[in-house]
């Protein structure tokens, strides 16, 4: 554990584990991760959820369809598909919750109870569409008509499926009160929803009007019981937010729950209004602290439509680790997207990436460098001598390239922070080239030169290990111990981040050792 520096909360939704993890989920988990390490690297009080949305009647019906229990359902989904996920893609969360835990069903009682003590909740009669896809009462806007099979029925704009009319009593949650102090919460946090498109499309939201929201349901039982009417479970989404306070102690811990929230929220932008809206008015109704901020990323998408398991579209993150490892996945999904935008996936484009970026810019610099030290210098990182311009601007762009590198994480941006790294790979692949340390080797009048272009490129290796390990947490450990840094500087993720632009750290004498390709060559996948 990190400590000292200020607290950082950050969770991924949790997830529905009836649909199995495809890059899409991936997307959204190593991007948090990645935030998390980097923060957790800089000295900053980390902690990362993510975990799993268990109840619904969606959960309900694959059970049944499946022919067991939802209980069993999910455990098995849970245990087979979802922790798996988080090894595939070398995820460091700290904790993992799951919906149908004590832990969490006990204090979403609680949690409700009380806004039914403060009068927020009250029952009343209800008729609309639901989309059991959604778990969500459809707004006018996202009700279609179908076509083909559902010809004459009224679809959901997003699943393309027929929606279900509901009537029954309800309990609802007095939301429509809370559209002022959003608004005001909007205003005086401008930063509260990023990008800006996202908090754009809220604040028009907000500002058009809120209903009551409905926040139980009788039809079905696969749910956390109303505390005060047993014969109502929970509205899945009010069971599902509530997530993030329960993990961190809502009600048991509060030393813990104080320590860390409130919480940043990294989710996609088809849940955007559930957590900007809805679950800043239910702490809101609580006397609770908002969340510190919502940031909505895009849709992958495959073939210019949004990937998604049920349109058939789903491609596993074992489809793409397998073949190309872990670290290539992440640097890939989160180089080639701007973080808050959509973003196309093809094989080709990651392919030509890995190739380009990966193997032949970091991955070639690595090995080279470390190799002609191995032949040059027996192995040992020689000390450099006096500092002419040439590598005084390598010191530059590393500098540069940490202090833009952390401000694009404070930002939610790690393609940006990614890029400003990137230089470093450019400009050292560049200092390479015209310094030419094959042909310093061969004059013994210019060993002190050479030694000053070989220390210049391992300790610019050096820094990129050091701001890439949160991104590529596996190359950047191999590389780290090919240069034989760890007996001097200590464990790589120990090496505090916002100090990584500082030149000089990687000790003369480290002895280097060779290193096999960190990004070998791949059979094209067919
Ligand atoms: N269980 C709810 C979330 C509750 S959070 C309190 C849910 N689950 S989900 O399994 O459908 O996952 C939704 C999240 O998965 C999205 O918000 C997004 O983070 C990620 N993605 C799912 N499909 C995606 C894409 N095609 N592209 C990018 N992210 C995607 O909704």
């Amino acid at each position: 554990m990190t400590s000292g520096g200020d607290s950082f909360y950050i969770t991924t939704p949790i997830y529905y584990p009836s649909d199995l993890p495809h890059i899409g989920h991936g997307y959204t988990t190593v991007a948090v991760d990645t935030l998390a390490r980097w923060h957790r690297q800089a000295g900053d009080d980390t902690w990362m959820l993510t975990g799993t949305d268990e109840h619904g009647q969606k959960m309900l019906r694959a059970a049944t369809a499946n022919g067991v229990t939802p209980q069993e359902w999910v455990d098995k989904l849970v245990e087979e598909s979802w922790f798996p996920l988080l090894r595939t893609l070398d995820v460091a969360n700290d904790d993992f919750i799951r919906t149908t835990q004590a832990r969490h069903e006990e204090r979403v009682q609680q949690f409700v109870q009380a806004l039914f003590d403060r009068g927020y909740i009250y029952a009343g009669e209800y008729e609309a569409l639901y989309c059991v896809g959604c778990e969500e009462f459809k707004p006018e806007a996202e009700i279609v008509d179908g076509t083909g099979p559902f010809e004459g029925l009224k679809v959901c704009a997003i699943h393309s499926k027929p929606l279900e009319l509901l009537q029954e009593k309800n309990y609802f949650f007095k939301l429509s009160e809370f559209q002022d102090r959003l608004l005001a919460l909007y205003k005086t946090q401008p930063d509260f929803v990023r990008p800006d498109s996202a908090r754009n499309e809220v604040v028009s939201f907000v500002k058009s009007g809120l209903k009551d929201l409905s926040i139980s349901r009788s039809a079905f039982d696969w749910g956390i019981r109303v505390p005060w009417d047993d014969s109502h479970v929970i509205y899945v989404w009010v069971d599902a937010l509530l997530n993030y306070a329960t993990a961190v102690g809502y009600g048991t811990d509060p030393e813990q729950f104080d320590r860390r929230w409130p919480a940043y929220h990294v989710v996609g932008k088809d849940i955007l209004r559930f957590h900007a809206v809805i679950w800043p008015a239910m702490l809101m109704a609580a006397g609770l602290d908002v969340p510190r901020g919502i940031f909505a990323h895009g849709w992958l998408l495959v073939g210019g439509e949004k990937m998604s398991k049920s349109k058939l579209t789903g491609i596993a993150p074992t489809e793409i680790t397998d073949v190309f490892g872990a670290d290539a996945y992440r640097f890939y999904f989160l180089s080639a997207i701007a973080f808050g935008q959509d973003g196309s996936f093809s094989w080709e484009d990651l392919s030509a990436r890995y190739q380009a970026e990966l193997a032949n810019g970091f991955g070639n610099l690595a090995s080279r460098t470390v190799a002609m030290i191995d032949r040059y210098f027996d192995g040992v990182v020689p000390a450099a001598g006096a500092a002419e311009e040439i590598d005084l601007r390598v010191q530059r762009v590393v500098a540069d390239a940490a202090t833009n590198a952390d401000a694009a994480i404070e930002r939610f941006r790690p393609d940006e922070a990614i890029d400003a790294i990137w230089t470093i790979v450019d400009e050292l692949n560049g200092y390479i080239t015209e310094n030419e340390p094959w042909a310093l080797a061969k004059d013994e009048a210019k060993r002190e030169r050479l030694s000053t272009v070989l220390y210049t490129a391992a300790e610019g290796l050096r820094a990129l290990a050091v701001l890439l390990s949160p991104v590529m947490p596996a190359s950047t450990a191999k590389l780290w111990d090919a240069l034989g840094a760890e007996p001097g500087l200590g464990e790589l993720t120990a090496q505090p981040l916002r100090a990584a632009g500082s030149w000089g750290q990687l000790p003369a004498g480290a002895t280097v050792t060779p290193l096999t390709p960190l990004f070998p060559r791949v059979e094209q996948p067919a």
